[in-house]
């Protein structure tokens, strides 16, 4: 069985099993040849340049295995009868990890105090705390229920939101509320950080628009680990730049975001370049799951994290 795989960490853990012949493909370089023969794609971490070419390519293919939460780059293109999967659960860590951080960076004014520090310059003033904050979660699934551990040592209050309003068994096993996005209008006024960990879908695209904006609190903070699509960019320059609101970005768009766009330069914005997953502790995650995936196919078991209809 031909896998293409995106890295020599990935065929190493598959090298014991017989029946399964690995092909690095990491999305740099030309493509390797042999694409017709391929049953199973695990592709990288970053999008690779042509999703539908390559798939049009796989006439065999029955299951593409992401390394990524996110599946959008190939669920548009997913010829019928393959399956997809995602990575629920390899970037828990690493995407709460990354929002605790950047939330704590911009509140407590890192950014500044590095760019006072390479000015050699005393820069003594108070700032902003995440202590009695108020943190609205907006798309809480795994990485929001992970963001709410980490978050619980930090005398916050969290507010968790899905797409539909639920009860479930909270970190300390008691019941918690989970509000469906329809109540979105009336969370967000009195929300002090904001998260976005929504997939991006065609519901979820521009979601947070120049209205979404305005309702938040002035001074509040924007912290977005899901997809630059879900932000209407030219809204938040807009309202980033009357200084009412911050915002902390790991994902923006367009992305890579191009030399000279104004989003970079805009007041009270930290940028990081989509790196929240990018770890060696995913890297660790995506190994077990791809090889346990890999597995249950073999042994014609069920899939864990089969993406179906809205997910
Ligand atoms: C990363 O952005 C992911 O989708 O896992």
């Amino acid at each position: 069985m031909k896998i293409w795989v995106p890295s020599l960490d990935v065929a190493g853990v598959l090298r014991d099993l017989p029946e399964v012949e690995c092909v690095v493909y990491d999305g740099t370089g030309a493509m390797p040849g042999g694409a017709d023969e391929v049953e199973v794609w695990v592709p990288p971490l970053v999008t690779v340049p042509d999703v539908p070419g390559v798939l049009a390519g796989m006439k065999k293919l029955r299951l593409l295995q992401t390394v990524t939460a996110g599946v959008e780059p190939y669920r548009p293109y997913l010829p019928s009868g393959v399956i997809l999967c995602n990575a629920r659960g390899v970037h828990d860590a690493g995407t709460a990890e990354w929002a605790v951080g950047a939330m704590i960076a911009v509140l407590r004014e890192f950014p500044e105090f590095a760019a006072a520090q390479r000015a050699e310059k005393w820069a003594y003033h108070h700032t902003g705390v995440l202590a009695d904050a108020k943190v609205l979660i907006i798309g809480y699934g795994s990485i929001g229920a992970a963001l709410e551990r980490r978050l619980d040592g930090f005398e916050v209050e969290v507010v968790r939101v899905a797409r539909a309003a639920r009860e479930m068994a909270g970190p300390q096993g008691t019941p918690v509320r989970v509000h469906g996005e329809d109540e979105l209008p009336a969370l967000l006024p009195a929300a002090d950080v904001v998260v976005l960990l929504v997939p991006a879908t065609a519901a979820t695209a521009g979601m947070v628009d120049a209205a979404f904006l305005a309702r938040m609190k002035d001074g509040a903070l924007l912290v977005n680990a899901a997809r630059g699509s879900v932000v209407d960019t030219g809204a938040l320059v807009a309202e980033l730049t009357t200084g009412r609101l911050r915002a902390a970005l790991d994902v923006v768009d367009p992305e890579p975001l191009p030399p000279g766009h104004p989003l970079w330069s805009a007041p009270g914005v930290f940028i990081t370049p989509h790196v929240a997953g990018s770890t060696p502790a995913s890297l660790r995650r995506s190994l077990k799951l791809v090889r346990s995936q890999l597995l249950r196919y073999m042994a014609g078991e069920p899939l864990n994290n089969v993406i179906t209809g809205s997910y």
